[in-house]
């Protein structure tokens, strides 16, 4: 079975994760989530849900709690055994995190080893404006191999609905990973 692992941090669209995670398995693929605590404060704040309320009963999807640095994520010689990790949406503290070479908690763990096993390591990093160290910790993550998407909806596929928008830049995710999806259409042209 095809394997990615999801993490989802405490910045704003955090159901951009929620939309990902759920895109995942219904494509048929294993999910290996992590949570951080901020992320579900902020899933309450923006929609007034838990994630289990939007998750339980998705299929192959698998909770690993944010503290635990012995989950076999934390690990290359696991992590090397998936297409990609994902950390969207990403705050610009877990950016600067793994940027910097900090572990304070497993999803900081999986991206420096995403990093280092040259696994795909994409982060959707949502803040606005930037500052220039964010700038400078983005430009860190892409020359050491990691792929930075914004969380910007595009408006050329003519979005009639906030799904809508999700699904463009859920889209653009998986797109990354080269993952076949129909979640917005194309431009022709
Ligand atoms: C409602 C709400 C929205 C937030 N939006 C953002 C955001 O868009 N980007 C960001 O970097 N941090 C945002 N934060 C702050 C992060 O949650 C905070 O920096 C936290 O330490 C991130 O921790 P984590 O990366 O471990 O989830 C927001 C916080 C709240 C309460």
């Amino acid at each position: 079975m095809r394997k990615v692992a999801v993490c989802i941090t405490g910045a704003s669209g955090v159901i951009y994760g929620v939309s990902l995670v759920k895109a995942l398995s219904e494509l048929s693929y294993r999910v290996d989530l992590v949570i951080s605590g901020n992320a579900r404060v902020v899933l309450k704040e923006e929609h007034g849900k838990t994630f289990e309320d939007y998750l339980s009963g998705l299929k192959n999807v698998f909770l690993h709690d944010e503290k635990d640095f012995t989950s076999p994520l934390a690990s290359g010689s696991v992590l090397v055994k998936y297409e990609g990790v994902y950390i969207a949406p990403c705050s610009t503290s877990t950016l600067a995190c793994i940027a910097n070479g900090i572990n304070k908690n497993l999803i900081h763990r999986i991206g420096e080893v995403a990093l280092k096993e040259r696994v795909p390591l994409v982060l959707l990093v949502r803040e606005a404006p930037y500052s220039k160290i964010h700038l400078e910790n983005m430009l860190k993550i892409t020359e050491a191999g990691g792929i930075i998407v914004p969380a910007s909806p595009a408006f050329y596929h003519k979005p009639k609905n906030l799904e809508d928008m999700i699904n463009f830049v859920v889209g653009k995710l998986l797109d990354v990973l080269r993952i076949e999806h129909n979640l917005y259409k194309r431009w022709k042209g």
